[in-house]
């Protein structure tokens, strides 16, 4: 048994990812979501451990305070700030960023290389924290973190230049940006401008802006292309939205909890599953 705990979860693609898994690799396991308040959240992981459940993911909004009640956390996850898995370990769970290795796969798969690249970070929140720590693990020559409220950016800044005792990570506004030289950027989008209804949206409008990046990745999957995207794509660059993320976080957690491999040609087919669950046709 493993589930998800997070509010809300109704309408989560996880069980999706995780079912299909299971019947794939003929591997007896069965995901369930569960609604969690946010004063029930240790007493959900004492629970989970007591009811002998193997693995949770964790969503918004418990991801930080989960780390209270672990028995241990990856590294990179204490670095981050922000965990999304739990394994069964002897006595409770340890924690894991799996949304952070989801995102490196999806980069690895579609060939965008960040060592020794420039990358731009465009926006300061979570997310953005997160992928900051997974472009300076990787090696990127540069990372520039874009926001509108720069202090959110000078904190990321910090905290990875600190963590890593490097100095390339910067901190823009967005006027900054648009004014940044040199080219082959590998540019990723973190903010929720271009969510979903409001689909015409882009956080930097200004098309000279995109001429600087070689690749880039938009968080978001709904809509499927974004405006990010379409900008990208129009001035003849690849540009991918976040599905593969999200494919590859639940994967990684899945090869966490069974002690086991997930081919590419299974995660295509789960891949398929999800984009069906989710009414994608493209
Ligand atoms: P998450 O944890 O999912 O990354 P978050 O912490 O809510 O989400 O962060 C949202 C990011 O989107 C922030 O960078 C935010 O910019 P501010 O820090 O200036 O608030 C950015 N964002 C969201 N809506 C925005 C908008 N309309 N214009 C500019 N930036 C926006």
């Amino acid at each position: 048994m493993c589930g998800l705990i997070g509010n809300p979860v109704g309408h989560s693609i996880s069980p999706v990812i995780h079912n299909t898994l299971a019947d794939i690799m003929g591997i007896d396991l069965v995901y369930t979501t569960f609604k969690v308040e946010e004063n029930q959240v240790e007493a959900a992981v004492k629970g989970a451990y007591a009811l002998d459940i193997l693995g949770m993911n964790v969503t918004v909004p418990h991801k930080q305070a989960v780390m209270r009640s672990l028995k241990e956390i990856d590294p990179l996850a204490e670095a981050i700030g922000a965990v999304n898995t739990l394994a069964r370990v002897d006595g409770g769970y340890k924690g894991y960023n799996t949304d952070i290795l989801g995102l490196a796969r999806e980069l690895e798969e579609e060939n965008v290389c960040i060592k020794d690249n420039p990358v731009l970070i465009i926006g300061a929140g979570g997310a953005a924290r997160a992928i900051a720590f997974l472009c300076a693990s990787r090696g990127a020559s540069s990372i520039t973190v874009i926001n509108r409220t720069v202090e959110k950016a000078q904190n990321i800044a910090e905290a990875v230049n600190g963590y890593y005792g490097i100095d390339s990570v910067k901190a823009v506004s967005i006027d900054q940006a648009c004014a940044l030289q040199g080219d082959g950027y590998v540019a990723i989008q973190t903010t929720s401008v271009g969510l979903y209804p409001d689909v015409d949206n882009v956080l930097i409008k200004d098309e000279n802006f995109y001429r600087k990046v070689g690749a880039g990745v938009d968080i978001i999957y709904n809509p499927y292309t974004t405006r990010f995207m379409k900008i990208l794509s129009n001035q003849g660059k690849p540009a991918y939205n976040g599905l593969k993320m999200l494919l590859y976080q639940g994967v990684a957690a899945f090869e966490i909890w069974n002690n086991c491999s997930v081919s590419k040609d299974m995660a295509d087919r789960v891949y398929e599953s999800m984009k069906e669950a989710m009414g994608i046709n493209e």
